[in-house]
């Protein structure tokens, strides 16, 4: 409870459009999985407002998550930043201190390898790993994934000098940049993450079949339509999983709870009514 009230805690996400979030779905299902009242809701804010109506809800609120395309918005916003956001350059989780500044974190790379390593069963150790894309989001995962093992990490872009640039900011001789039309010299990966932002803008994206084997685990970030043409072409493919990022939505969702309220909750629950909802 803030503030000694019996007021409940106030949280929200802020993106531009937010309509079809599931956040308030899931932080209202921790909560009442962890006896803890809280209100939380979605605003929709455009980017030019994003700073102004941040810092106004933030005066009265404990925390927000952020949403696209605001969170490298967020993470100037911020005053002090996690060592995951910091390398990001992007927050997805933003939290008032008890002095009034704001803590930028990022739990997306967190929540993605709990949700392979977990749910997906996907070992990541000592792993062959593709990335597609090289923006904000693929930026989000690609410390984590280093950090969790992944032996050979190829980023492949559109734009090469962003994937350059990514592989050269990760600083390690285990990330490396390739071109997209050399794709299919690759060879296969244990996974395939696929980072752009082409399925959510309904563009299709060119890949050779050989990136996949029976072996491969191909995991889109997003998840609803935009997740569908990559899983479809993993799954024509013959990859053995084509996992959309529901998982990694409600695993990032509970380390934001987590911060916010010094309990983490049960995550496979909340997972399995939300995959039943959406089917
Ligand atoms: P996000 O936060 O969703 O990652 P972003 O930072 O704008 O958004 O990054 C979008 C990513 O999707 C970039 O890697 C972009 O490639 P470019 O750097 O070449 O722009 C990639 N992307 C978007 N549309 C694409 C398409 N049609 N084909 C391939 N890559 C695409």
């Amino acid at each position: 409870m803030p503030h000694g009230t019996d007021l409940p805690a106030r949280y929200a996400v802020f993106g531009h459009p937010i309509s079809h979030s599931l956040s308030p779905a899931i932080h209202r299902l921790f909560g009442e999985q962890c006896g803890i009242t809280l209100e939380y809701t979605a605003i929709d804010v455009a980017p030019e407002a994003f700073a102004d109506t941040v810092r106004r809800f933030l005066a009265r609120a404990h925390g927000a998550n952020v949403t696209l395309p605001h969170k490298a918005a967020a993470f100037a916003l911020a005053q002090e930043r996690s060592a995951a956001a910091s390398r990001a350059g992007s927050a997805n989780v933003l939290t008032r201190l008890a002095d009034g500044r704001l803590l930028a974190h990022n739990t997306d790379g967190a929540g993605l390898v709990r949700d392979l390593t977990g749910r997906q069963q996907c070992a990541l150790q000592g792993s062959r790993v593709l990335l597609l894309g090289a923006g904000g989001a693929a930026r989000g995962v690609a410390w984590e994934l280093l950090d969790a093992g992944v032996e050979e990490l190829t980023i492949v872009n559109r734009t090469p000098d962003t994937a350059a640039a990514l592989a050269g900011a990760l600083g390690v001789t285990r990330a490396r940049a390739r071109y997209w039309q050399d794709l299919d010299e690759l060879g296969s990966f244990d996974l395939i993450v696929h980072a752009t932002s082409a399925g959510v803008l309904g563009q299709a994206l060119a890949l050779p079949p050989s990136l996949a084997t029976s072996q491969t685990v191909g995991y889109d970030l997003s998840y609803g339509s935009g997740a569908q043409s990559f899983l479809a072409w993993a799954r024509a493919a013959g990859a053995r999983a084509a996992c959309d990022g529901l998982g990694m939505l409600v695993e990032q969702a509970a380390d934001a709870f987590a911060l916010w309220h010094g309990r983490r909750p049960e995550t496979d629950p909340v997972y399995a009514h939300l995959r039943a909802t959406l089917a």
